[in-house]
């Protein structure tokens, strides 16, 4: 039997190594991490990430050939393949500070790896790193290897949360990247045959691995790039009557650029998209390629640019203070469908708003308190370092509540900011709210959710991103 160890049990590790096991029952998987609440939780009737369709794979697997554990030495020596999946955040400090990746924990993993092998081994990138992070692992695997055989292969994920089981049982491609010798394609095989238990072979992608590396890079830009092109196209919408919407649908007719991902809104957020095109801006400036590091800066720029635009719009509309009013944020996660608060534009319009002295009241379905709470008191970039974590800052915690209720969250408010596009949006009693609300009522639709003309009828003042007022 295969043996396949991931190390990592995040939100690419969990999902995709359930998804082999289902799909593989001749394989058997385990999923390991250095945090044990993690595994706990892995191993318990509450996963740690809320995913559709998640718990059902995972309990059709675990305990048969899907196991979750702490003992991480043990499971990568008894592995025929490794999948590295740990986390590669932005750097904090040091070089490159605020742009490139950090590969801390992915050195460590390889050196551990190097440690404990006693047989030969495949590991497999499934992190997202910067291209030629391969060649860096090689030497660290190969000059401490006691004459053990590494083979690496990049095998990038462009799952996206909310959809993970989805599009990991049908993904549009696979990608794996290898040597161009022997053994490296050899490798390269076997990999592709553990795909190919549900994957059609012409979706299997094979390159070298500096094109696979690049390739993850590469289509986080060109994605996060489409929703920054049409948000910039929403400024100009509300400057011109336009509506971006209209604009959007006609210009997605267009076969040649296509309908998917031109969503206006108050800005992308996720863990991924900032964070590799930051790390894309810096191997193009170290490569001496400052013209193509400054064209992907402003994807990013144009993103601060939507957040910061969105809070002035609230402030600006409120009579120019929010100060000591109630703000309702109906929505913290960066998408709908995931618990999922890493970079969410929620919080720096959240920031925005306590910056301007608000009081805000914020409810999400599947965000907690506690995690809000950090989220607001973290400094940018170290929400993916735990050992930085911060305390709470005691002002934030006293302008900020939590509930579990919309309407108890829009109860007496001035305005409701609506961040996350959750479907319970589109469907909530707003008469009942406007009647609850102080007047003039204000809604600010980041995410173009809401019947915009139904909610001025009953009376409130809406603003919706890129439409006419
Ligand atoms: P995550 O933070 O949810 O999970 C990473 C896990 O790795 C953590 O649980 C951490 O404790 C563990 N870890 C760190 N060092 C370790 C070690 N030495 N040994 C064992 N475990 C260790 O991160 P994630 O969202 O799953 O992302 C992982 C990687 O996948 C990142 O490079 C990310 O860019 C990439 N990616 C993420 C997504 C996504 O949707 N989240 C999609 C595609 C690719
Ligand atoms: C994204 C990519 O879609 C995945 O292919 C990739 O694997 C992943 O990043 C990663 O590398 O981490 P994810 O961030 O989970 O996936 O979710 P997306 O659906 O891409 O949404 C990202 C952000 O863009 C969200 O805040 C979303 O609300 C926003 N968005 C998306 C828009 O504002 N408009 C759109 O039209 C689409």
């Amino acid at each position: 039997m295969v043996k396949i160890c991931c190390l990592g049990a995040g939100y690419v590790g969990g999902p995709t190594m359930a998804v082999i096991a289902l799909k593989c029952p001749d394989i058997q998987v385990v999923v390991v991490d250095i945090t044990k609440s993690r595994i706990d939780a892995w191993n318990s009737d509450t996963l740690p990430i809320y995913e559709p369709g998640l718990d059902d794979v995972v309990k059709q697997c675990r305990g048969k050939n899907l196991f979750f554990s702490t003992d991480i030495e043990k499971h990568v020596s008894e592995a025929d393949i490794i999948f590295v999946s740990v986390n590669t955040p932005t750097k904090t400090r040091g070089l490159g500070a605020g742009k490139a990746a950090d590969l801390t924990y992915w050195e460590s993993a390889a050196r551990m790896i190097a440690d404990v092998a006693k047989s030969d081994k495949i590991v497999v990138e499934k992190s997202t790193v910067p291209v030629k992070t391969a060649e860096a692992i090689e030497k660290i695997l190969t000059h401490n290897s006691n004459g053990i055989n590494f083979q690496i292969l990049s095998n990038p994920e462009f799952l996206a949360e909310g959809t993970a089981i989805k599009d990991l049982f049908n993904p549009d491609r696979v990608l794996i990247g290898g040597r161009e010798t022997p053994e490296g394609q050899k490798a390269v095989q076997t990999l592709k045959a553990v795909y190919a238990h549900w994957v059609p072979e012409d979706q299997i992608l094979t390159t070298n691995l500096w094109s696979a590396e690049l390739s993850k890079l590469a289509a986080n830009a060109f994605l996060a790039q489409r929703i920054s092109s049409v948000n910039a196209m929403s400024a100009l919408c509300e400057a011109t009557g336009a509506n971006v919407s209209e604009v959007s649908y006609a210009v997605g007719k267009d076969s040649r650029i296509g309908p998917k991902f031109l969503n206006a809104s108050v800005g992308f957020g996720g863990s991924c998209f900032q964070k590799d095109i930051l790390n894309l801006v810096y191997i193009c400036e170290c490569n001496g390629l400052p013209e193509v590091a400054n064209y992907w800066k402003q994807v990013i720029k144009i993103n601060d640019y939507q957040k910061s635009r969105f809070v002035n719009r609230v402030v600006s509309s409120m009579f120019n203070t929010v100060a000591n009013k109630k703000i309702a944020v109906l929505g913290f996660a960066f998408k709908k469908d995931t618990g999922d608060t890493r970079e969410t534009p929620a919080i720096d319009v959240c920031k925005g708003l306590l910056g301007d002295k608000a009081k805000i009241s914020i409810y999400d379905p599947q965000v907690t308190e506690d995690q809000i709470q950090r989220d607001l008191a973290m400094n940018k970039f170290d929400w993916d370092h735990p050992v930085h974590l911060q305390p709470m800052s005691p002002t934030t915690t006293k302008q900020v509540s939590v509930t579990w209720d919309a309407y108890e969250a829009t109860k007496d408010a001035h305005g409701i900011c609506i961040l996350t596009e959750w479907d319970e949006f589109k469907t909530l009693d707003y008469k009942k709210i406007y009647d609850s609300m102080q007047k003039p009522a204000f809604v600010f639709d980041g995410r173009n959710v809401v019947d915009s003309e139904k909610l001025r009828e009953i009376g409130f003042i809406v603003y919706s991103i890129g439409k006419p007022l």
